[in-house]
């Protein structure tokens, strides 16, 4: 395979490099792009010295595979070109991912949507994508009626500048220096909880983080009928993301049932004996391509709920790892090919 990975230079696109040559996946060439100005940059491939590429018409050709992660306006534009001139793309950006014809897919969850596809597949927003590999072992055994889910959202989600921006802020605090206005957030972040993730738009009373991780676990477990409720949140936290789910089952479901349901469960592992401070945490789970529930409790208000606490890399599974997996999924059985032939 012939690999373009768009957006190589930022916090994802370095991870999916990172998670591709650890998943030894089976390429002949890896090509990075980026803007303009990093054009020329040297990255690495494992030892393979490899040069930044900016997009254009003739530099995009002759790919089998392209994976991105450069921002929804690239994504817009460059996608279908990618598509258009053969490769199958796999895109880490809101853009395309509520299209009908775009399958929004986690490899533990719904890989069968991906035989639909036309050249573009969507990789989910992060704080979906940990969340549903947990939920979708309930939803077969007991159905889902609502989620109430608080997100606890690392800075790395947002890119290269906010990590920047929490370790500057940090530093300052530390050193009893003025911190200098914020750049990437609102606020300031560091030693800080900013209650909003995303942006608010059209002066809707949710952000579009949240409005994300509403319809994406909607379309990705393919039930309209599942109320969702949540409110994502922006932690001091360099990498994972951390969330608090309450589910409503439709049918009964004991705690038990639950933990022995999730440890069996691909792509996920249990860390839930509280009493002896196992549980999930950010700083475990960085570095991992699983996804990390524990805290699984009953709700005392509700016969039919449960509680769970659910922590993901958000670079790795919550991005590049699914990303690849997708990847892989795709040339092992036989879906990289052209749209018009799809
Ligand atoms: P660059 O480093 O040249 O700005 P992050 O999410 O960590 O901020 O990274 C965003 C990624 O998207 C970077 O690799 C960035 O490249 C890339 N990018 C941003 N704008 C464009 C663009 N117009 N065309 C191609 N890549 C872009």
């Amino acid at each position: 395979m012939r690999v373009a990975v768009v957006g190589a230079t930022g916090a994802v696109g370095s991870t999916m490099l990172q998670v591709m040559r650890e998943q030894a996946l089976p390429v002949s060439e890896v090509v990075p792009f980026a803007s303009e100005r990093s054009a020329g940059r040297e990255l690495h491939y494992g030892d393979e010295p490899i040069t930044v590429r900016a997009l254009s018409e003739e530099s995009i050709r002759g790919f089998d595979l392209a994976l991105f992660s450069a921002g929804g306006s690239t994504s817009g534009e460059w996608a279908p070109r990618f598509a258009e001139a053969g490769a199958v793309v796999v895109d880490n950006s809101s853009r395309w991912r509520m299209e009908d014809a775009v399958p929004l897919v986690v490899a533990e969850v719904n890989p069968e949507a991906l035989d639909e596809h036309r050249g573009i597949v969507a990789n989910p927003n992060c704080s979906t994508m940990q969340m549903v590999v947990a939920l979708k072992p309930i939803l077969d055994r007991a159905g889902i009626e609502r989620l109430v889910i608080s997100t606890y959202q690392a800075v790395s989600g947002t890119g290269v500048r906010a990590v920047e921006e929490l370790e500057m802020q940090s530093h300052m605090v530390i050193h009893h220096q003025a911190v200098a206005p914020p750049e990437v957030y609102p606020h300031q972040i560091a030693f800080n909880v900013l209650p909003q993730a995303g942006d608010f738009e059209d002066g809707d009373d949710h952000t579009n983080e949240e409005r994300k991780l509403m319809a994406e676990t909607r379309k990705i477990l393919g039930r309209d009928d599942i109320g969702v409720s949540a409110t994502c949140a922006r932690v001091p936290v360099i990498n994972g993301h951390s969330e608090s789910v309450n589910v409503q089952t439709r049918d009964p479901l004991s705690v038990e049932e639950c933990r022995a349901l999730l440890g069996e469960a691909p792509g996920l592992t249990v860390l839930d004996d509280p009493a002896r401070g196992v549980y999930p945490q950010p700083t475990e789970a960085t570095g991992r391509d699983d996804v990390l529930v524990g805290r699984i409790r009953r709700d005392p208000s509700h016969e039919r709920c449960l509680n769970l606490w659910i922590v993901g890399d958000n670079l790795r599974k919550g991005a590049a790892t699914n990303a690849v997996q997708l990847a892989e999924l795709l040339r092992v059985r036989g879906l990289l090919r052209a749209p018009s032939a799809a």
